[in-house]
């Protein structure tokens, strides 16, 4: 594992968005893992800026997110399709015909299996970018007895519930399932970045990445991923 320590989320932010950058313009059609969540939110910033200033070029890239709520349809102002155009495809030179979401209404079986032939098609994911959730969760992949392994229809933990309310009116609407890319989806990618910021993560940062590999904390799964980057500021080190 690469290890970024950074003082503060602006040079997390900045340290990522550079990797990117990095990637895109070494392989100008590369497949692009995105994540949504606050944490990345920066980072989208400064890619735009980048793209609006001309200095980064998405006209070939291709990208594909890790989940979306079940149960929401594209346009809904929580689902993860609009959070994504709204903190990023909107605003750079990406072919929407090379942007891929789970779809949140699709049927369960055909949109996983599509989803994991979609992956497939692109040639595999060149760059992951992850955050990390309160409980160990990547994309959605929620702690459990085994890792999953390709796109499924999960039960979102009550803590998950509870820490993505904030984006909701309140508790009772936000979805109790989501589509995710599976464990072996990410942990395919070529290379995987994961950002986090703050001290609320700092627990859960140190089980996943100083404790034993186990489905329990999902995320502890790439101590084993052969490039691997973690950017991550002090407050969520603090406990490194
Ligand atoms: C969400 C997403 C994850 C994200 C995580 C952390 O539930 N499914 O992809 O990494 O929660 O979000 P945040 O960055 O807001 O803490």
């Amino acid at each position: 594992m690469n290890l970024v320590r950074t003082r503060d989320y602006e040079e997390m932010t900045g340290r990522a968005a550079d990797m990117i950058f990095e990637q895109v313009n070494r392989k100008p059609d590369s497949v692009l893992g995105l994540a949504t969540g606050s944490t990345p939110i920066g980072v989208y910033e400064k890619l735009t800026d980048w793209c609006q200033e001309g200095t980064l070029d998405f006209s070939k890239v291709r990208t594909v997110n890790l989940d979306e709520y079940a149960g929401l349809s594209k346009e809904h102002p929580q689902s993860y399709c609009r959070f994504m155009h709204e903190h990023l495809f909107d605003h750079i030179n990406i072919d929407p015909e090379n942007v891929h979401i789970p779809d949140g209404l699709a049927e369960e079986d055909v949109e996983c299996a599509r989803y994991d032939r979609l992956i497939q098609s692109l040639g595999g994911i060149d760059l992951q970018l992850l955050g990390l959730g309160h409980d160990g969760h990547i994309g959605f992949n929620e702690p459990a007895d085994a890792f999953p392994l390709g796109t499924h229809r999960v039960a979102l933990s009550a803590r998950t519930i509870q820490a993505n309310k904030r984006f909701f009116e309140d508790e009772s609407q936000v979805p109790r399932f989501a589509y995710t890319m599976g464990i072996r989806d990410i942990f395919q990618a070529k290379r995987v970045l994961m950002i986090v910021s703050g001290r609320d993560k700092a627990e859960i940062l140190k089980e996943a990445f100083q404790g034993p590999v186990t489905p329990r904390v999902p995320a502890s799964i790439l101590q084993f991923h052969k490039d691997f980057t973690l950017i991550a500021d002090e407050e969520a080190l603090a406990l490194f």
